[in-house]
């Protein structure tokens, strides 16, 4: 990929699209509208929050990542979505019981006024939903067509300049990449064929991808990751990425592990398991779905600990991860770890984590900086995978040819080094030599 010549400024209006607006996308919309407001504080954000360091470290320059580079401001940006259930925003936030009355009542007017268009869904791949808000079509080309008209006219209504879109909707059953994803003719003689292997997920990233908006999967549906959307994107110079926001407990794995390999710490087991009460718990539920969750947590202990290369230490681990879904908690998730490490001469220790979190209040600034920074990206001339934003992602998608990188820090000094890349600035390797002459 070549280093952009330079950045298109951001100007006139995002729109950001979220097919699903359940939890996590009403949190991020009802979120951005409280910060917008000054009536909360965007913790959480990197784009918001977050500064990077450009120069030595005796230059002292260290502005805000929203101030080195040009994104979208927060005021900017309008929101839409689809659903399966017809409730508008507020409903749809009240029912999710994440934010409370206080807050939601603040944003109550500007929630109203997002309302859901009908999504493009088939049971098949969500057992756990009962909607009536679904599109008609004959063919999934045909729904396909309906979601890019729906594009069109969102852009056209609200005079947007841009749009990207995040998949905030459910978990759909497990899919492995087959023949009819190898390029997009057969992908689209298969959406026409009404083919099984061609799930709703992968119907908004193909309107996605024809109507310019990048596409970012929140899910660790297959969805965009397979080759007809990869190189469709490439050919379009869209930016993609996915799989699945790395919120709870897997960004603690995600830190926890690169720390047991750095001190050459061995490691016997892992056993995660969870409790949550929300609509995703219920979807979960089911085998189908579960088993695509269950992949994408599973993989990033065996990418950062590296068993080939460290066979005595991590040749051999238990790794399980549980999900139980129990309504009493609702968002509130209970995530538990029992780690099984081994030290100096063998010795076995042990390490609990018990993370009781908000899983919606995690994944929400996780929405909001990918919508910022797929848009940054598009308007830098990047297409295709953006794997600088590894940082955000449970399963990471990479270059066929290329493991992902999983270790939280390694990702955050990648995503950091492509934005002084991108912006023409010095990268940082951390070896500071020069300071010792
Ligand atoms: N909250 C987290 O920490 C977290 C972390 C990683 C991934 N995720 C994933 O993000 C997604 C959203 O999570 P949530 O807690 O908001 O779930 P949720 O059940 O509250 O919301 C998902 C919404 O998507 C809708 N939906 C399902 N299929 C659809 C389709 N084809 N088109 C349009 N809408 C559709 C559902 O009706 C529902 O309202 C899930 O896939 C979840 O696994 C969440």
């Amino acid at each position: 990929m070549r280093r952009p010549v330079s950045v298109a400024p951001p100007k006139g209006k995002l729109g950001v699209l979220t097919p699903g607006m359940g939890a996590v996308g009403t949190t991020f919309m009802a979120g951005v509208e409280l910060v917008r407001r000054k009536e909360s504080l965007p913790v959480g954000s990197l784009t918001q929050m977050g500064t990077i360091r450009l120069g030595k470290r005796t230059d002292n320059r260290v502005p805000k990542i929203k101030e080195f580079v040009p994104l979208a401001k927060l005021d900017d940006l309008v929101f839409g979505g689809w659903d399966v259930f017809p409730d508008d925003a507020y409903e749809a936030a009240s029912k999710a019981g994440v934010l409370d009355a206080k807050d939601l009542a603040k944003a109550q007017k500007f929630l109203k006024n997002i309302k859901p268009m009908k999504a493009a869904f088939d049971q098949t791949y969500v057992k756990n939903l009962h909607g009536t808000n679904v599109k008609k079509g004959k063919t999934k080309f045909d729904l396909a067509e309906q979601l890019r008209q729906d594009i069109r006219d969102f852009k056209k209504k609200n005079k947007l300049d841009r749009l990207v879109m995040v998949w905030c909707a459910s978990t759909e059953v497990f899919l492995k990449a087959e023949d009819v994803h190898k390029d997009l003719a057969s992908f689209e003689k298969a959406m026409k064929a009404n083919h099984p292997a061609i799930a709703p997920s992968m119907l908004y990233a193909y309107a996605a991808i024809s109507e310019g908006v990048p596409f970012a999967n929140g899910a660790p549906n297959l969805t965009v990751d397979i080759p007809a959307l990869e190189n469709y994107a490439k050919e379009k110079r869209v930016p993609i990425g996915g799989k699945d926001f790395k919120t709870g407990q897997t960004l603690m794995k995600t830190v926890l592990a690169p720390g047991f390999k750095a001190r050459m710490l061995g490691l016997n087991g892992w056993f995660s398991t969870n409790i949550l009460g929300n609509r995703d718990g219920e979807v979960l539920e089911d085998p189908g779905s579960f088993k695509t969750k269950e992949e994408s947590k599973l993989g990033a202990l065996e990418y950062i600990l590296q068993p080939n290369l460290y066979p005595e230490l991590y040749g051999k681990i238990h790794h399980k991860v549980r999900i139980n879904y129990y309504p009493p908690r609702g968002d509130n998730k209970e995530g538990w770890d029992n780690i099984d490490i081994f030290g100096w001469l063998g010795y076995p220790m042990q390490i609990k984590v018990d993370f009781l979190c908000r899983d919606s209040i995690l994944a929400a600034p996780i929405v909001l900086d990918l919508a910022l920074f797929f848009d940054l990206a598009q308007r830098a001339g990047m297409r295709g995978i953006q794997e600088w934003l590894s940082f955000y992602f449970k399963s990471p998608m990479c270059a066929k040819e290329l493991y992902p990188e999983h270790d939280l820090f390694i990702q955050l000094m990648k995503l950091k080094n492509t934005l002084r890349w991108m912006m023409g600035e010095e990268l940082i390797t951390h070896l500071g030599a020069e300071y010792y002459d």
